[in-house]
């Protein structure tokens, strides 16, 4: 029988115990529905004031709901968004960016799984024109999807373009935690002071049972949102226990510990197998997760012991991810047994 303990994904990770602690705290009496609650506000500011005064935050269930709540805030059936090929809204969520903004997604090959303002530029065209879907949102995820982490600059870089264009940015920040501890910097240096306009605040990956916001840093997209969030489904009734967890979250750094405890974990496999004659980091590891080749006879007996990923159609590349709560002895082991497989 598959392991499943391994490096399959951080979503594999269980909760943080300060966080399940958390929401048996709040567990108590009634409280008003709908975010209406002492702790809804209470968290709200405190996540806000990470991003600045003027930062609205929106409390949701999954990452997904979040990047395409995100993106319809900005965007209208006729408009276009700029992403990634490995992008998680192009390759993995089923279609729902267009399904529920009625626009266009134009996936860009990607270099180390970055948009450069090059490959963006190419698509920088058609403005005015009737004929062509209208570029209006530039998209990215912030740690990527291949575990790489766009610095300061590169953000700004690619902000300052789609200002220059009238256009806006969307941040995937599913791992945003995991990058802001690699790039030692703070989210507000990372997202307010680049420019970003609305960002996807992930948590679930990173210790959260369910925990991720919608924060929008550009007053103007920011005005029809809770509309937008209740349409779309993701007005949770219980807010309490979402808040819960996002106070624990950010209580004395919580978010920071995990992240770089998952980060170190990372290098620490990184660091671990690439000895091996055989495993190739197609990747530079800069946040939790390694993308590697490996002998394609060693996939599936590895499997058995600790459960990972092939990525579909880029056979035999595999993805390992580290968590919160991957321990050294769960490398060591790992990378013993691919040692012992191998030699
Ligand atoms: C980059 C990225 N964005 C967003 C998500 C959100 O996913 P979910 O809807 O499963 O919470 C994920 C999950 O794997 C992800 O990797």
């Amino acid at each position: 029988m598959k392991r499943i303990r391994g490096f399959a994904s951080d979503n594999n990770a269980p909760v943080h115990p300060d966080i399940f602690r958390a929401m048996e705290q709040v567990n108590k009496g009634h409280v008003v529905g709908y975010g209406d609650d002492p702790y809804t506000v209470r968290a709200t500011e405190k996540l806000s004031t990470l991003f600045g005064e003027n930062a609205g935050v929106y409390f949701a269930f999954t990452g997904t709901a979040t990047n395409v709540l995100g993106l319809s805030t900005a965007l209208r059936s006729w408009e276009s968004v700029i992403c990634a090929e490995t992008s998680h809204i192009h390759e993995d969520e089923c279609g729902a960016p267009e399904k529920f903004t009625g626009g266009k997604l134009i996936p860009v090959e990607p270099v180390h799984g970055k948009l450069t303002p090059e490959r963006i530029s190419e698509h920088l065209y058609g403005f005015g024109f009737e004929h062509h879907s209208q570029p209006r949102i530039i998209s990215f995820a912030q740690a990527t999807e291949t575990g790489t982490v766009y610095t300061l600059d590169e953000i700004r870089e690619i902000t300052g373009l789609a200002h220059k264009h009238g256009m806006v940015v969307h941040m995937d920040g599913a791992r945003i935690a995991n990058a802001a501890a690699y790039l030692n910097c703070t989210f507000r240096e990372m997202v307010t002071d680049t420019g970003v306009d609305i960002l996807s605040f992930g948590g679930t990956k990173n210790g959260m049972m369910y925990g991720e916001a919608v924060v929008i840093l550009n007053p103007d997209l920011d005005k029809n949102f809770k509309y937008i969030r209740k349409q779309g489904m993701q007005l949770a009734s219980k807010m309490r226990y979402i808040a819960a967890q996002f106070e624990a979250y950010l209580e004395n750094d919580l978010w920071l510990k995990n992240a770089r405890h998952a980060n170190r974990m990372a290098q620490l496999l990184a660091k671990e197998t690439s000895i091996i004659p055989g495993v190739t980091l197609v990747e530079e590891v800069q946040a939790n997760g390694l993308f590697v080749k490996i002998p394609e006879k060693i996939i599936k007996p590895l499997q058995e012991e600790f459960f990972f990923y092939v990525m579909e159609g880029r056979n035999p590349l595999v993805r390992w991810m580290t968590s919160w709560d991957t321990t050294e002895k769960d490398i060591h082991d790992f990378s013993s047994l691919i040692k012992e497989m191998l030699t």
